[in-house]
């Protein structure tokens, strides 16, 4: 690595040492500082710009490219925001009943209004800690982005791969998106589960910051 992307990777670097810092409490406590962590970071809309930033619209399109051709009626967006994603496979999947889940009550308000103004199938948006509480049900399509690098460390990420496997259906479908190469850790539990058949994997160079669409169905 240069100097130069050593610099840049600086803020990733401390990000992640912050949450893994964050992962040595117990899971509750753990679970309590996302909270109060997420709920702050979202005291103003759209803090990562979900819904206005290139970017992050060509990766929402390429995610639900991934899955083009396969039919889903339970989608589950794990990790939602604002529910910009959500909204997008509501509209993708119009016959489908999608819930979107997130650890902040602030966020997931904003995409219940979001969603009543634009009203998109059946969507619902609650808010909810994944590694401790269940969305209720199996889905045939579970949808995680962007999230898996709060976890922090192995034995949580463990946890976490685990949780997003027992949201699934018999046969259904989950998706993970995140950073390349660093998505090769985040993956690597679910990559690894005997469970579970890695269907696919796209990494997408996208400008200076490539990452992966990986996969996976319940067997
Ligand atoms: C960077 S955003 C990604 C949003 C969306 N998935 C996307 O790609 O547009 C990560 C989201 O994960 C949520 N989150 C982090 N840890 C969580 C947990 N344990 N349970 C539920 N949501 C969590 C945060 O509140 C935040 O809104």
């Amino acid at each position: 690595m240069t100097q130069a992307e050593e610099m840049r990777s600086l803020p990733d670097k401390l990000h992640r040492t912050f949450f893994r810092s964050m992962s040595l409490l117990p899971a509750r406590g753990q679970g309590l500082l996302l909270r109060h962590y997420f709920e702050w970071f979202h005291r103003t809309p759209d803090p990562w710009r979900h819904a206005v930033d290139p970017y992050e619209a060509r990766k929402y399109a390429t995610t639900l490219a991934h899955v083009e051709g396969d039919t889903f009626d339970r989608v589950l967006d794990v990790g939602c925001s604002e529910g910009t994603f959500t909204l997008l496979a509501a509209e993708s999947y119009p016959q489908a009943d999608v819930l979107g889940v997130d650890v902040s009550e602030r966020a997931v308000h904003r995409a219940a209004s979001r969603s009543k103004a634009r009203p998109s199938g059946r969507t619902r948006f609650a808010a909810m800690d994944f590694l401790n509480q269940d969305p209720g049900g199996r889905f045939d399509l579970v949808v995680c982005a962007e999230t898996l690098y709060y976890v922090g460390r192995d034995d949580r990420l463990r946890l976490a791969s685990e949780r997003l496997r027992s949201f699934l259906a018999p046969g259904g479908t989950l998706v993970l998106v995140h950073p390349w190469p660093e998505a090769r850790r985040l993956h690597h539990f679910v990559d690894g589960d005997p469970l579970l058949v890695r269907r696919d994997e796209q990494v997408e160079h996208d400008g200076g910051r490539p990452y992966a669409v990986s996969s996976y169905r319940l067997r």
